[in-house]
């Protein structure tokens, strides 16, 4: 008990401590992964209105090709998130263009929704997947761009974790996994970075469900992009550094409380059902 108080108290002090001015977007260069579908591809319209230059980054380049036609002044660069080498020449490229004050670790990837009771091989190759894009991938870029991002003035990252992080869902159990990895990962680098006393903000966005691709046969209320993109926006310029949208609000309080009633909740009569079959 005694421990926990005094880890509690200890991280609200750092987190007190933060740096509390105002981010102004307009002028700032941002890098965004997974700009060319879905929330991405909405930050990246919302942050070209704020005056940001946007550069966003994704593996199909038609997809790119289709972003840069909707939104000419974007930068677009095909590369994949999940891979060292591509992350590498990445920054290198970023680094020759002037680099960036803003790096948006949005770009992720959900499996699954079949049933673990049944041996099958490719359940391994799946998960391996899920945690190299959505977590590995965010440690590889962070650690690229920290130097770059520590030399200015103001300097933001953002990284996606998910309602799912505080309440797995037994239909994405490694996605679920790895976005609470992202959690944990993203307030360690946030306290990490506050002892060495960096200026580096550390934002975390947590979505509830949103009506993009990846959501596509999932049941449940959903919001669209532009909703969550909006409360982005304000918590960047609220210095809300976790920023929980709709329902994961709810599902964070309910899960502190009442963990039992947030796991039925997501994982309900339904989703057994689906994983019947
Ligand atoms: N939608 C939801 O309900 C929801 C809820 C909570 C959290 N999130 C998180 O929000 C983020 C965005 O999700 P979304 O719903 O917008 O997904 P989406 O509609 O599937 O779009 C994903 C974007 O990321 C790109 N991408 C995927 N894998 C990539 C990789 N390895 N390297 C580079 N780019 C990659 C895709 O382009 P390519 O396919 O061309 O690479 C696409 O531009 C993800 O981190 C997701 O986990 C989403």
């Amino acid at each position: 008990m005694y421990l926990y108080l005094h880890l509690h108290f200890a991280s609200k002090y750092r987190n007190n401590k933060l740096n509390r001015k105002i981010m102004e977007l307009k002028g700032k260069t941002i890098l965004i992964t997974g700009g060319s579908a879905g929330i991405g591809l909405e930050a990246a319209k919302q942050f070209i209105t704020e005056g940001a230059k946007v550069i966003i980054t994704g593996r199909d380049q038609k997809k790119l090709d289709l972003a840069k036609k909707m939104h000419p002044s974007i930068t677009t660069i095909k590369s994949d998130a999940s891979s060292q080498e591509a992350a590498v020449a990445l920054y290198n490229q970023i680094n020759e263009m002037g680099g960036i004050d803003i790096l948006y670790n949005n770009a992720g990837i959900m499996n699954g929704q079949d049933n673990l009771g049944f041996s099958n091989s490719k359940h391994f190759e799946k998960a391996a997947i899920e945690i190299n894009t959505n977590y590995l991938g965010v440690i590889l870029l962070n650690d690229l761009f920290l130097d770059m991002l520590k030399s200015r003035k103001e300097a933001v990252i953002i990284n996606t974790s998910s309602i799912l992080s505080y309440t797995p869902s037994n239909l994405v159990p490694t996605y679920s996994a790895s976005k609470a990895a992202v959690r944990f990962y993203t307030e360690a680098l946030r306290d990490h970075l506050q002892i060495i006393g960096s200026r580096i903000k550390i934002f975390e966005l947590l979505p509830p469900l949103v009506k993009t691709n990846m959501s596509e046969g999932m049941e449940g209320k959903s919001i669209t992009p532009d909703v969550l993109i909006d409360a982005l926006i304000k918590g960047l310029k609220n210095n809300t550094y976790t920023i929980r949208v709709g329902d994961t609000k709810a599902i964070y309080l309910l899960n502190r409380f009442l963990p039992k009633l947030a796991y039925k909740l997501l994982n309900h009569k339904g989703v057994t059902a689906r994983l019947q079959s």
